[in-house]
């Protein structure tokens, strides 16, 4: 047998997560323009515990001012809608609010149920000590290694910074860690859902086989 023979190894059930930046040109009119209408929505600033942040109402997306942000979101979405193959079903946001970290801040490990995507723009990001973290959805998972790598990792860490979008499947759980840094992160999240999903997009894929009474979409 030939000694040098080896099994090839195959990357399964991939998680993805999308990002996208602005351009500096773009982002910087829009942070500013984003940045004064969410102070203005939140002021006065309620009281709230340390360690804790401000969010807006769950309904910018239907003010007129925050329209060129869901153009942006839109944008987005549709392209990770034709990633995913599912671009033939229109999605609409179901939810989109700022959040507004002071230092110390964080947000603890949650998703976003009901939804198919969701996603964080950031407008405004202290230098050190923001990032968003994924968890590994794979229950169980115990990769001993050598040496700590990706297969031993139990999170991943997407680096943020304003300007980015970042998108991902909302049943993905994430946190964010405490604000480090001695300014306000101020960021916007979205969750989009099918329009019509009972109608479009819950009927079965497959086609009961020939003489077969039970549906089957071919896999064994
Ligand atoms: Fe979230």
């Amino acid at each position: 047998m030939d000694p040098k023979l080896k099994p090839e190894a195959h990357d399964l059930f991939p998680t993805p997560l999308w990002s996208v930046d602005l351009p500096p040109a773009d982002a910087g009119p829009l942070n500013v323009k984003l940045k004064s209408e969410i102070e203005h929505i939140i002021a006065p600033r309620p009281k709230v515990p340390s360690g804790s942040n401000w969010q807006t109402p769950q309904d910018l997306h239907r003010r007129p001012a925050f329209a060129e942000f869901v153009r942006f979101v839109e944008m987005a979405c549709a392209s990770v809608a034709e990633d995913l193959q599912v671009a033939q079903y229109p999605m609409i946001i179901t939810g989109c609010w700022a959040n507004i970290n002071p230092p110390g801040s964080y947000h603890p490990t949650h998703n976003h149920p009901n939804n198919y995507l969701s996603g964080v723009y950031y407008v405004d990001v202290p230098a050190v000590g923001s990032h968003l973290i994924l968890q590994d959805p794979r229950p169980g998972v115990i990769m001993p290694r050598a040496k700590l790598g990706r297969f031993t990792a139990n999170v991943a860490v997407a680096p943020v910074k304003a300007g980015r979008m970042v998108l991902f499947p909302s049943w993905l759980r994430h946190h964010v860690p405490s604000n480090e840094g001695s300014t306000e992160r101020i960021s916007i999240a979205f969750n989009l859902m099918f329009a019509n999903f009972a109608e479009t997009i819950s009927a079965p894929m497959w086609r009961p086989s020939a003489g077969n009474s039970d549906a089957s979409d071919g896999t064994p």
